[in-house]
């Protein structure tokens, strides 16, 4: 622990588990005031509570429970440092089988979630007692670059939220708000998500490792790192970036 984060109070969706629970844990090993919210409640509870973090019940694609997460925050901290929009599904559908209710659905989850949190949080940030310093990190994924056929609908949603955060972003500098929006780009990291994934098709693990040239699979922690860079001082000067934490699985030319 090196206190990066301290003093800052953190929002993190979708902590309980996966990528969302290594944030909760890092940031508040790290010094930050952390809310972690998600639909699963027994097990956001507990690891809120092994962290030192606090839990908050909400459903992202929910507008209402914006207004409480953000409510809650403001009024037990009075100030929003870093919003972590990590909360996410698949469906696994590809453009011949999704149907227009799990389209909705994980758009909502995905895209409109991540919008709603960049507003309210943009609220209570602009209204920080020191200014309006603050960093809002939103998880994007390889798939924004490179497209899932068999997730049409995943694909689209991070395709978007890929360049909704360069458009926040420009609109708070522009605007002379000092907050930060940036994506992190996770590869293949090992969660709920790949092992549910692993059911289905077997060696999903070690296919989703030799993606990388580093052949191996991402852990949370991995993610976990670079939220803390971006959400940090040390990143003051980036915005609208995409922080790519895949193995190098982008770097590499599909032949080789
Ligand atoms: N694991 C990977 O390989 C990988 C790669 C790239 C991007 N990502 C992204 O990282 C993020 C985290 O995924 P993960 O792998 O940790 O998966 P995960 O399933 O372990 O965690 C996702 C969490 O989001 C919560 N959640 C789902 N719907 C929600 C809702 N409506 N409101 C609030 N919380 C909700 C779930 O309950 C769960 O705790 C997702 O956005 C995912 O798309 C994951």
């Amino acid at each position: 622990m090196t206190d990066r984060l301290k003093g800052k109070t953190a929002i993190v969706t979708g902590g309980a588990s996966g990528i969302g629970a290594a944030i909760v844990k890092r940031f508040a090993e790290e010094g930050a005031h952390v809310f972690s919210t998600d639909v699963q409640t027994d097990l956001g509870e507990n690891v809120a509570a092994e962290a030192g973090a606090i839990f908050v019940e909400q459903d992202v694609a929910n507008p209402d429970d914006w207004a409480k997460v953000t409510k809650q925050v403001q009024s037990d901290t009075g100030r929003l440092d870093i919003l972590v929009n990590n909360a996410g599904i698949v469906i696994g559908r590809s453009i011949e089988d999704v149907d227009l209710d799990s389209w909705h659905r994980l758009l909502e989850i995905n895209l409109t979630g991540v919008m709603l949190g960049c507003q309210n949080a943009i609220r209570v940030m602009k209204t920080n007692p020191e200014g309006t310093t603050a960093s809002i990190i939103n998880i994007a994924s390889t798939s924004a670059f490179a497209a899932l056929p068999g997730d049409v609908t995943y694909t689209a949603s991070k395709s978007g939220v890929r360049m909704l955060t360069k458009s926040i972003a420009v609109h708070c500098a522009q605007s002379g708000l000092d907050i930060r929006c940036n994506n992190i780009v996770p590869g293949a990291t090992h969660t709920a998500i790949i092992d549910e994934a692993a059911k289905v098709v077997p060696g999903m693990i070690d296919m989703a490792a030799a993606m990388s040239p580093m052949n191996k699979i991402g852990q949370g922690a991995d993610i976990a790192g670079a939220a803390v860079y971006l959400g940090s001082d040390d990143a003051a000067f980036v915005t609208g970036s995409d922080l790519l934490v895949d193995g190098g699985m982008l770097a590499v030319h599909p032949g080789y």
